[in-house]
């Protein structure tokens, strides 16, 4: 997909403190934090990891959004410059007055002696800068899952917790004045061009069918949605990436919808959207979403980026096929749909077709007869990788199991459903008893193995057990 010489080129542009920046020097994969401390000299935000772990160069990215505008926080390290094109780039930098009056997010980090050595303090700024914008009043809860992607090695929690609870307390900001008024005047200054992003080894089409052509024309392209996995690749693996196509500028792709008895959630559609969608229809599940990654990584990264990626340690897979969820593949003008378990031939080998890509994500809406829970198991709570994670969708009739889905993440070399297990339990009472025969049966699906997260035996025992504790939670039994 090299870009052709008469194809129109065009660098991302995006508004930083009122002015159009244009990026024309920043490469594919030039991440916005190397373009801050680099072209744009601003060294406020800072590198902890470079893999989205630390929160140190958390910025806040905002988007139209409606009448307005939508700003979140993501994590600068992992996010390529030539994405932003359209949006407005908030750092640490933005929030203080030209008079030095110091916005109510960093004056209440002083009053609440909230930074010993201040490396991390940026990323906390800008984290919290993103929860004042949202709410007008915190609670320890809120504050505690909006930091979950911040580390602190020297100051301590608590003082942080307590700046964030002060901060709506510290009246408004003249500087940020908030509110939809305020919010429609910086949408008019964000850059608007009706040329796609197209500079050497990237293109941004805007349309599906424009995508879906660009792809099946240059198949060996690098698909690139939210960058949570890519982003990793260039910054840990220095890998040098193939030209980019990035599906993050298709309108059409950023939707989610209720259809024909399913959630469709499109391609382009965060993790923070799909999951908030997912969690409103399953309230079950909000653990799960809270326990993805921190609250910068599921702003930028897609749930359909997770599916496509495949990794058996992936979090939404297990949960989506045990609920029955299917894949929308496009390639070029066809469609077809598999179920989604149907997409994993092996480690990292899809049934994707060159020039092929998931367009959506379909998962089935509740039933009343339903019962669901999915659940993860890591060495930390907060952004952490799972060891295991399993999921479970039952339909019980009569004390008996009518329908028995179940799936597991890192058990095998892909998400996969516990065939035997299923089994075992279908058309059984709901019992310890048939707990346990279908916990002998899962020695027949899974082999695991031993790594850095986990031993076989270990994982082999996880299974079993969560299995058990679905049960308990069912039938009110103690597991
Ligand atoms: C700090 C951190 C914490 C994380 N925590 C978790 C976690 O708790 N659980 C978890 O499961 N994952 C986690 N991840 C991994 C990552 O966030 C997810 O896999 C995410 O959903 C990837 O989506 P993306 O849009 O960022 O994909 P990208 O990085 O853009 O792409 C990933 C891969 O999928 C392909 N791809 C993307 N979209 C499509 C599509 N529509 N069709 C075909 N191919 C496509 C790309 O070509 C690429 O090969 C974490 C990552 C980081 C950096
Ligand atoms: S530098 Fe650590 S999350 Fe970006
Ligand atoms: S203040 Fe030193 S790491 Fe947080």
């Amino acid at each position: 997909m090299a870009s052709p010489p008469e194809e129109k080129q065009r660098p991302a542009r995006f508004l930083l403190d009122g002015h159009v920046v244009e990026a024309a020097d920043a490469s594919p994969t030039t991440t916005l934090l190397q373009y801050l401390r680099g072209p744009l000299g601003r060294c406020g935000t800072k590198e902890g990891c470079a893999e989205g772990d630390c929160g140190a160069c958390t910025v806040v990215v905002g988007e139209p959004h409606g009448e307005g505008m939508r700003y979140r926080a993501v994590n600068s390290c992992i996010r390529f410059v030539p994405t932003l094109d359209g949006k407005e780039v908030v750092t640490v930098e933005s929030l203080r007055a030209p008079d030095g009056t110091l916005h109510p997010v960093q004056q209440a980090l002083v009053e609440a002696h909230a930074s010993q050595c201040g490396f991390c303090t940026p990323g906390f700024v800008m984290s919290l800068f993103a929860l004042w914008l949202e709410r007008e009043a915190v609670t320890r809860e809120a504050a505690v899952e909006a930091l979950s992607g911040n580390l602190c090695r020297c100051t301590g929690y608590r003082p942080i917790l307590d700046a964030a609870m002060r901060m709506h307390g510290l009246g408004p900001s003249t500087h940020w004045p908030k509110g939809t008024e305020h919010d429609a005047r910086r949408r008019a200054q964000v850059p608007v061009d009706p040329q796609p992003v197209r500079t050497p080894g990237y293109f941004a089409p805007r349309t599906i069918a424009a995508l879906a052509q660009a792809y099946l024309e240059a198949p060996d392209s690098l698909l690139l949605a939210g960058g949570t996995d890519v982003g990793l690749w260039v910054t840990k693996q220095l890998r040098d990436l193939p030209p980019i196509l990035y599906l993050g500028d298709v309108a059409e792709l950023d939707r989610i919808v209720e259809k024909d008895g399913a959630l469709e959630i499109g391609a382009a559609a965060s993790l923070t959207d799909g999951y908030g969608a997912i969690v409103a229809r399953y309230p079950m599940l909000a653990e799960l979403a809270e326990r993805f990654g921190s609250p910068p990584v599921r702003n930028s990264g897609t749930l359909c980026g997770n599916v496509a990626n495949g990794s058996p340690i992936g979090d939404s897979m297990p949960v989506l096929i045990a609920l029955g969820s299917e894949v929308v593949l496009r390639r070029g003008e066809q469609e077809r749909v598999l179920p989604m378990e149907a997409l994993y031939l092996g480690y990292r080998k899809s049934a994707m077709q060159p020039g092929e890509f998931v367009r959506a994500v379909r998962v089935p809406l509740p039933r009343a007869d339903r019962h669901v829970a999915t659940y993860k198991i890591s060495k930390r709570r907060d952004q952490d990788i799972s060891a295991v994670c399993a999921a479970f969708a039952f339909t019980l009739r009569g004390g008996n199991v009518e329908e028995a889905r179940i799936a597991y993440g890192g058990m095998a070399a892909t998400p996969k459903r516990a065939a035997a297990a299923e089994d075992a339990l279908r058309g059984k009472p709901w019992s310890a008893t048939s707990v346990r025969a279908a916990i002998e049966a899962l020695a027949r699906d899974f082999a695991p193995i031993d790594d850095m997260r986990a031993s076989a035996a270990y994982r082999q025992r996880m299974a079993g057990a969560l299995l058990e504790r679905f049960h308990a939670q069912t039938t009110g039994a103690s597991a």
